[in-house]
């Protein structure tokens, strides 16, 4: 068979996305262009690929093995260009990261340094919450992944890296904002909004309340921390979020933390991969890079905000670093 790998190429991009349009667009070329390239590989294969009804397009039982061959063999390329790289010792090429969603409220400032360090290296990154984390930790689908807690039922190795307090937020004029030392008992009777299921926040949150024994009135379910935040502002409920999320709204005063008891829960980041994972040479810096540098790249990130303005009423992350 005379198929090229730029065919190839083009046909797992189609396959993906079940759209020529689209395919098209992903690799900068018209669309008739797609097409007539798809045409010779059908005449190579010497069947089908794909077919249509009505204005949708699936794969043929042909165009499916092709596709399953396809992976093997981009991701066999991939291992090559890695383990070539690692035999120059150069710290370049990809690096597939997925992150909790939480976790987008710092990780920008710890990718931004690293890159600066090693330009070569390319980030994929896939931000989503714990459960879709879990699923693709269990499919291998990246070299690292950044979570608030270790997986309970994978063979994971995990890497402690940054403290993570859970905080109960209230907006500022709530009545309880200066009170001290809040009863949990009298927390138990505001409504509390709440992140969606597979949230781990939600999850840390439900752990808590129910290792206290005490039920929540919950309000709605948003399915961020953002929409939480602004749920908080507008008055909907309280709530409780990582102490990474609040750094803005903390600073602008329109969110205040309540100082109820058993709070600031203390929990903590960590960097997280299959144990039987061969972990790349950028996989490894990238790794060595986050337990070693997250302090200092998070201090600087501070200063930068305090040298725009912003005035830092309470502590912010960095002084939560793990030692
Ligand atoms: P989440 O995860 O963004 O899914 O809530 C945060 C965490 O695991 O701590």
């Amino acid at each position: 068979m005379n198929m090229t790998l730029r065919q190839l190429t083009l046909f797992k991009s189609v396959a993906e996305h079940l759209s020529f349009t689209r395919a098209a667009v992903e690799m900068c070329l018209t669309q008739p262009a797609v097409s007539i390239q798809i045409k010779q590989l059908e005449s190579h294969v010497g069947m089908p690929l794909f077919e249509q009804i009505g204005k949708r397009i699936f794969l043929t039982d042909a165009g499916r093995e092709l596709y399953a061959a396809c992976q093997d063999i981009f991701s066999r390329i991939e291992t090559l260009d890695m383990s070539l790289n690692e035999l120059q010792g150069s710290i370049k090429g990809r690096l597939k990261l997925a992150v909790v969603t939480t976790a987008t409220y710092f990780t920008p400032h710890l990718f931004s340094r690293f890159l600066r360090q090693y330009p070569d290296v390319n980030i994929r990154l896939n931000v989503t919450n714990r459960n879709s984390i879990l699923e693709r930790l269990a499919n291998n689908e990246d070299d690292l992944v950044i979570m608030g807690q270790v997986p309970e039922h994978l063979n994971v190795q995990a890497h402690q890296f940054l403290e993570n307090p859970l905080v109960v937020l209230a907006p500022a004029n709530h009545p309880l904002a200066n009170e001290r030392n809040i009863p949990l008992s009298r927390i138990a009777q505001e409504t509390f909004l709440v992140r969606e299921l597979g949230s781990g926040t939600r999850l840390a949150m439900e752990r808590y309340f129910d290792g206290v024994e005490l039920g929540l009135k919950v309000g709605m379910e948003l399915g961020s921390s953002e929409a939480i935040k602004q749920g908080v502002i507008a008055g909907l409920g309280i709530s409780v979020l990582s102490r990474h999320t609040l750094t803005l709204e903390l600073a602008a005063g329109i969110i205040k933390l309540l100082d109820v008891e058993g709070f600031p829960q203390m929990r903590y980041w960590y960097i997280v991969h299959l144990s039987e994972k061969k972990l790349s040479l950028v996989a490894r810096t990238f790794l060595e890079f986050l337990i070693t540098r997250t302090r200092d790249v998070l201090t600087e990130a501070e200063k930068t905000l305090v040298e725009a303005g912003m005035h830092i009423n309470e502590p912010h992350p960095h002084i939560m670093i793990a030692k």
